[in-house]
Formats: structure tokens, C-alpha cells, sequence
């Protein structure tokens, strides 16, 4: 229906690639919904021209943070204040039912049939069930209830300051309402439910339609080889989920990753999938400590080949034998070789040079 749509939130460009993936996985199961994504100003263009390219409406709103350093301290997630900024979906008042799904979602198959539900219906949170969690929540947009949310969060502000304090305060009777308002945990299945109880994942996980990845680390902070396939980073967070991040980083590179490009053109920019050279930015560090300006761009822990000219020729000032392919293929499945020709002195000794 048209005045029906999944509504998501990204006031960066990081939490902008989420919503980008979030977008295609919508789009792959063939919502017949609309797509709204509520951004903010720091969104960069390149991002925003992508998002407009995958989503119906790009809304800019006015960012609103919580400021309460202190309940967000709690949670170990500062940047979470932020996230007062979902309560602006409430003005989406052109249509009359969405779902808010957050930026760090990616669904599996078509969840249209959430729009049967009612406000407020959303799933429990792993942390403590008889709260919801508002990363997937269905709501009916009213200026009405968003003023009296707003008037919410004067009175009472957030018990962890961030939306979902104020959510579960302001919608308090969800722990008691009626079982139809309670979405099954395969509408919000936190990665961190894998760990907490492995062996209901392993028998439920299958049914999975929206993935999650709850928690400080998300899929965009690894790094990914497209050609071998593998994620790196956090490993031991990355073999918690090893599917769905799989899922994740399979999408955002092949269908994500080329809109950026075309956005982006010979501006530098980091979409975290390594092409053939990764060092990382503390090895940067720890090899030039003077240079580190040249590397600003480095960012994403790992340069690509496609970041310009200098990180492409300082690749190649650090392989200066490759013409042997073995040795580069070598280098690319991380076998460098470390006692020799890659030692940490010889690729100082490069460096050094390089950066003369
Ligand atoms: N968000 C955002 N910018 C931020 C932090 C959060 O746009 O700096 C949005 C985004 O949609 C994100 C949601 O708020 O998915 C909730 O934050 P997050 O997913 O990081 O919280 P978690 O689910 O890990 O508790
Ligand atoms: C949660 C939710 C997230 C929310 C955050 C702050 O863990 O998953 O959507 O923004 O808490 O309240
Ligand atoms: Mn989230």
C-alpha cells in the first residue's frame, strides 16, 4: 500500500552504508511497501545520492541527542544519543502504518506481513525481555504522539538514554499488552542471542527473517575480501555470526559498493573491501609515526587499491619482486612472507623511502 512504508536512520555516512544494505535486502524480498530513510545533515552527498537511488524518500531532520552522558555510560555506548533522532519517524504522518527497522538490520525475506500489526508492536529485547527492543518496531506516525513523545523525554528522559528507554517508557504497557503486539524474535534476531544461547539458535536461527547485529562492532567495521570471501577484523565476534555477516558483506559489496564507486569517482573513499594490499593502520603507525598525515585517509584500517595513486604505487614500492604471481597471491591470502622479503624491517626500509 502506499501510504505504508519501512522506515530507517542514519545521521552518519557509517550507519549510512547499514541503511543502504538494509534498503537493497528490502527491495531483493520485494516489499510492496515504500522506503523512507530519515538522515542527517553530516550524511555526505556521494552517500545521500545512493540512498536516493535505493530508497522512495531521504528526509534531512534535525539530529537530536539525548545528552545523557551518564545512562549511556552504562550501556558502554556513547554515540547512542543520538538515537532521539528515531522519534522524528513519528512525523511521517503521509502514511498511516511503518515499520522502523535500525541501520544495523538486514532481512532475509519479505516481512510485509508486520504491516498486519498493530502500534505499538515490536520483539523482545535480548537483554531484558520484558522490554522491547526498537531496532524493529511497527507505529503509526502521528504529530500527536510525537509531541506527547517529546514531552516524554522533558519529563522523564531515557532510563538508558538512548530511544529505547524512551520508547519502552512511554509505550509501557508492551509487556502486558496483547500477545499480537509481541513480534516473534525472528523479526530481531540480535546477533548476540547466538552467543547467549547457541543451542536455540541453532534450532530456531534457520527461521530468521530480520538479522540485527546489535552492539557496538557492526558488519561495516571488518573488512572484507570480495575474491577469497573472508571477513576480518574482530574474528572472534566475526565467527559469532559468520553467515549473516557473510550476507551482509555479500550484498553491501556487490550491489552497495559499485553505487559508491560511481558516487565517489577519483575521490578517495574506503568501502572496507580489501582489493590486494592490507596493512593496518596501527602497523601504519607503528612503521612511519612521522608520515601518519600521508594516511589520513586511512580511516578504515585497511587501503585499497583503488584509493589513488599513492596508496597503489606505495603497494608496489613494497612488493618490488612481485612479478613472481606466486609471491602476490601469496601476499593477498595474508601469507606474506614475515621472516624475509615482508619483514618488518624491509617494509620499513620501503617505506621510508616511499615517503622521501
Ligand atoms: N544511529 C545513527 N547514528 C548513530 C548511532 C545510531 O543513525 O551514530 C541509528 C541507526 O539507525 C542505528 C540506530 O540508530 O541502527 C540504533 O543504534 P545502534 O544500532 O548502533 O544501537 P544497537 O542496536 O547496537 O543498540
Ligand atoms: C538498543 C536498540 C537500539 C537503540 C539503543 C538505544 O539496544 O537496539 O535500537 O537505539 O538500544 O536506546
Ligand atoms: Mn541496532
Amino acid at each position: 500500500m502506499a501510504d505504508q512504508a519501512f522506515v530507517t536512520l542514519a545521521t552518519n555516512d557509517s550507519y549510512s552504508r547499514g541503511a543502504m544494505v538494509l534498503g537493497m535486502s528490502l527491495r531483493n524480498h520485494n516489499t510492496s511497501k515504500k522506503l523512507v530513510v530519515l538522515i542527517g545533515q553530516q550524511v555526505s552527498e556521494p552517500c545521500q545520492s545512493v540512498l536516493k537511488r535505493i530508497y522512495d524518500e531521504v528526509r534531512v531532520v534535525d539530529v537530536l541527542e539525548s545528552g545523557d552522558t551518564a545512562h549511556l555510560a552504562m550501556m558502554k555506548r556513547p554515540d547512542l544519543g543520538v538515537t532521539f533522532t528515531k522519534l522524528h519517524c513519528w512525523t511521517l504522518t503521509h502514511y498511516s502504518k511503518c515499520v522502523f527497522m535500525d541501520a544495523d538490520t538486514l532481512v532475509l525475506s519479505n516481512i510485509d506481513e508486520l504491516f498486519d500489526r498493530e502500534e505499538l508492536s515490536a520483539a523482545p529485547d535480548p537483554g531484558w525481555p520484558d522490554c522491547f527492543n526498537s531496532g524493529v518496531f511497527v507505529f503509526c506516525p502521528s504529530m500527536e504522539t510525537y509531541g506527547k513523545l517529546l514531552q516524554y523525554c522533558t519529563e522523564h528522559g531515557s532510563f538508558d538514554g538512548g530511544d529505547q528507554g524512551v520508547l519502552n517508557g512511554f509505550f509501557n504497557t508492551w509487556a502486558t499488552a496483547d500477545i499480537s503486539k509481541h513480534l516473534p524474535f525472528i523479526y530481531n534476531l540480535s546477533s548476540i542471542a547466538i552467543y547467549t544461547y547457541l543451542p536455540a539458535f541453532k534450532q530456531y536461527g534457520g527461521n530468521a527473517k530480520v538479522v540485527h547485529f546489535l552492539g557496538k562492532t557492526k558488519p561495516w567495521s571488518y573488512t572484507f575480501d570480495p575474491k577469497a570471501k573472508k571477513i576480518t577484523g574482530s574474528v572472534h565476534e566475526a565467527t559469532e555470526h559468520p553467515t549473516f555477516l557473510m550476507d551482509w558483506w555479500t550484498l553491501y559489496s556487490s550491489a552497495v559498493v559499485p553505487m559508491l564507486q560511481e558516487q565517489y569517482g577519483e575521490k578517495p573513499f574506503h568501502s572496507g573491501c580489501v582489493e590486494r594490499f592490507a596493512l593496518t593502520l596501527d602497523d601504519l603507525r607503528i612503521l612511519c609515526p612521522k608520515h601518519l598525515k600521508k594516511f589520513q585517509y586511512c580511516d578504515m584500517l585497511t587501503f585499497e587499491s583503488d584509493q589513488g595513486e599513492n596508496f597503489s604505487s606505495l603497494a608496489q614500492e613494497l612488493q618490488p619482486e612481485l612479478s613472481s604471481e606466486e609471491r602476490k597471491e601469496k601476499w593477498e591470502q595474508g601469507q606474506a612472507d614475515y621472516m624475509g622479503m615482508d619483514s618488518f624491517d624491509n617494509i620499513k626500509r620501503k617505506l621510508d623511502s616511499f615517503l622521501k
